[in-house]
């Protein structure tokens, strides 16, 4: 008689880096079982932008009612989870810990391992989340608020840095562009619809940094000078809002497509991946399904709700690792990362 097999351990993954809690329990085999988030943009809508002590307080007051969440709709005790995945970094420090004192002082209480996360690799990871997922390797176009990275993924843990923003990140150009125009925050999905009703063409010669560069690096500074340059012309006023808003949105895109086409040439993958806020993009979806037919590769993306922040990347992360036997903290100590370059976090 043989002995029931041992099933994949159910993981409970805590995302806090920034201004969303996220919570999720997901087991290889059985895929995500359960996911809760709650969003803090109402609260630092009045401020223009995240404050960090507010999004730590923030996080504190929702993680208990989330993992209560997610607990319930799984149909799960806290008893049944076998371990706990956390954001550990790159990130605000105070909301990191929030999140990583919340994961590891659980799983100290329950005797259970706990798996701290590399953000970025969580989002380079979303992809896997749906049906079909990419095969390993790929190359991940990331485009966040905060990076803006070309890497080339072999496995979990096994990525090279092909490029990356030399200034600011894609998300962050959106957001102060936003800024510029006067929209509320977050600037990126509102820009992102203001353009759509734009005409790009009529602001053709806004900049495409380093497009032709023999690297795989980016720059975006140069871009949002030359938006507000633009606003300050004579006769600018916010009927031109819309045009403005579309044509700095081509020139990222155009960038953006540009660069991981290259990639692709570089390494010789044939499939493509996009993580991270921006992948939200409609424009980059669009153009990149675009270049990607004519180059035949496969375009993946996670879907929309995985693309911002989330806990079910930060749990496939987690389970992910624990697959390969990477180190857990089992003693209750724990550390986070604010800042922590994803090429160390093998
Ligand atoms: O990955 P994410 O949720 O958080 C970080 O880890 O940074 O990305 C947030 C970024 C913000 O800069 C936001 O403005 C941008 O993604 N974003 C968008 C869109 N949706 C989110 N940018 C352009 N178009 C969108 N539809
Ligand atoms: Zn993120």
């Amino acid at each position: 008689m043989s002995l029931p097999r041992p099933s994949a351990p159910l993981v409970l993954g805590v995302e806090s880096s920034c201004d969303e809690t996220g919570l999720a329990l997901y087991r290889h085999g059985q895929g995500l079982l359960a996911e809760a988030l709650h969003s803090q943009i109402r609260l630092h809508q009045a401020y223009g932008g995240v404050v960090p002590e507010l999004a730590s307080r923030d996080h504190v007051r929702h993680i208990g009612p989330l993992l209560r969440d997610v607990l319930a709709q799984a149909d799960v005790h806290l008893a049944d989870v076998d371990a706990i995945a956390y954001t550990a970094g790159p990130g605000l420090a105070g909301a990191l810990l929030v999140g990583a004192g919340f994961a590891c002082g659980l799983a100290a209480a329950l005797g259970i391992p706990a798996v701290p996360v590399h953000h970025l690799e969580g989002h380079l990871l979303s992809p896997l989340l749906a049906d079909p997922a990419p095969a390993f390797p790929f190359v991940a176009l990331l485009v966040s608020g905060g990076h803006t990275q070309l890497m080339h993924v072999r496995g979990v843990g096994d990525h090279t840095l092909l490029g990356e923003s030399v200034d600011d990140a894609a998300g962050e150009a959106f957001d102060k562009t936003a800024k510029l125009l006067g929209l509320p925050y977050p600037g990126g999905p509102t820009l992102a619809r203001l353009a759509d009703a734009g005409d790009a063409s009529a602001y053709a010669g806004l900049p495409r940094p380093m497009l032709t560069s023999p690297d795989l690096d980016f720059s975006f500074s140069g871009l949002k000078t030359a938006v507000a340059t633009a606003t300050r012309t004579p006769g600018f006023d916010a009927s031109r809002h819309a045009d403005l808003a579309a044509g700095f949105q081509a020139a990222v895109v155009d960038v953006l497509v540009a660069k991981a086409m290259a990639a692709i040439t570089r390494t010789g993958a044939t499939r493509l991946v996009i993580a991270g806020g921006v992948g939200a993009n409609a424009a980059l979806r669009a153009r990149m399904g675009d270049a990607a037919r004519a180059a035949g590769i496969a375009l993946f993306y996670p879907p929309l709700r995985w693309c911002t922040d989330n806990g079910a990347m930060i749990a496939l992360a987690g389970a992910m690792r624990l697959a390969r036997g990477a180190p857990a903290d089992t003693d209750g100590a724990f550390g986070v990362r604010p800042r922590w370059p994803l090429d160390a976090a093998a």
